[in-house]
């Protein structure tokens, strides 16, 4: 449970399927001192939008393709500011973010990968680690720098790969995962109960 009151800008590309999970637990009452404040993607079609606005939420698309992306990122943080976010939540967002967007929000970015990090960063995590022949799995929420999917870890939770199991159905039970990580990992942050060691995320 986060003791501050905070305003969570979500940034997505998809089916927004985590951003959701948030969502949900928000309105449960299990993420009770956040709001979301602003949705935005980087697809005018990105269904994660559309289920945004069906909840009655702000709903931003800022399209990337053509763009520079100091342009693009500069105006993502415009409308973060105006919406007075002060957590960024990446959920399925797909671009690398800028050097001046990662230090406009020091420790107030978070992002979600599909794996147990380091191992099987960047696309398809899921179908990686099953092809490498994995008996555990999980998935990993981590604040946000410059490199993709490299940021110190918040939170990790495993899945056992299972006889018969194939990269879709390990697919499916790591992303039940994610929806209840990321809600665990804003609280975490949120509570302000911890602090880094280098890499090392240390709760008291
Ligand atoms: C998730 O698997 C997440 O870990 C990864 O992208 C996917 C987004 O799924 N970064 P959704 O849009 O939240 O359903």
């Amino acid at each position: 449970m986060s003791a501050l009151a905070s305003r969570l800008g979500i940034l997505l590309s998809g089916r927004g399927s985590n951003f959701l999970a948030i969502a949900e637990n928000i309105a449960q009452g299990k993420l009770a001192a956040c709001e979301i404040a602003v949705v935005i993607s980087n697809k005018a079609d990105a269904p994660g939008l559309e289920s945004a606005r069906a909840r009655g939420l702000k709903a931003v698309a800022i399209e990337a393709r053509g763009r520079k992306r100091a342009e693009h990122d500069a105006e993502i943080i415009a409308r973060l500011r105006e919406h007075k976010v002060d957590l960024v939540c990446l959920a399925g967002y797909m671009r690398l973010l800028s050097t001046e967007f990662v230090q406009t929000f020091p420790e107030r970015i978070l992002n979600i990968h599909p794996s147990l990090l380091p191992a099987f960063p960047g696309l398809d995590a899921q179908e990686q680690a099953f092809a490498y022949g994995v008996q555990v799995a999980g998935c990993t929420v981590h604040f946000v720098d410059e490199q993709l999917d490299h940021g110190v870890i918040v939170l990790q939770k495993t899945v056992p790969v299972l006889e018969g199991d194939d990269a879709h159905a390990l697919s499916a039970r790591i992303l039940e995962q994610e929806h209840i990580a990321y809600s665990e990992a804003i609280a975490r942050v949120l509570s302000g109960e911890y602090r880094m060691v280098g890499r090392r995320y240390v709760k008291p």
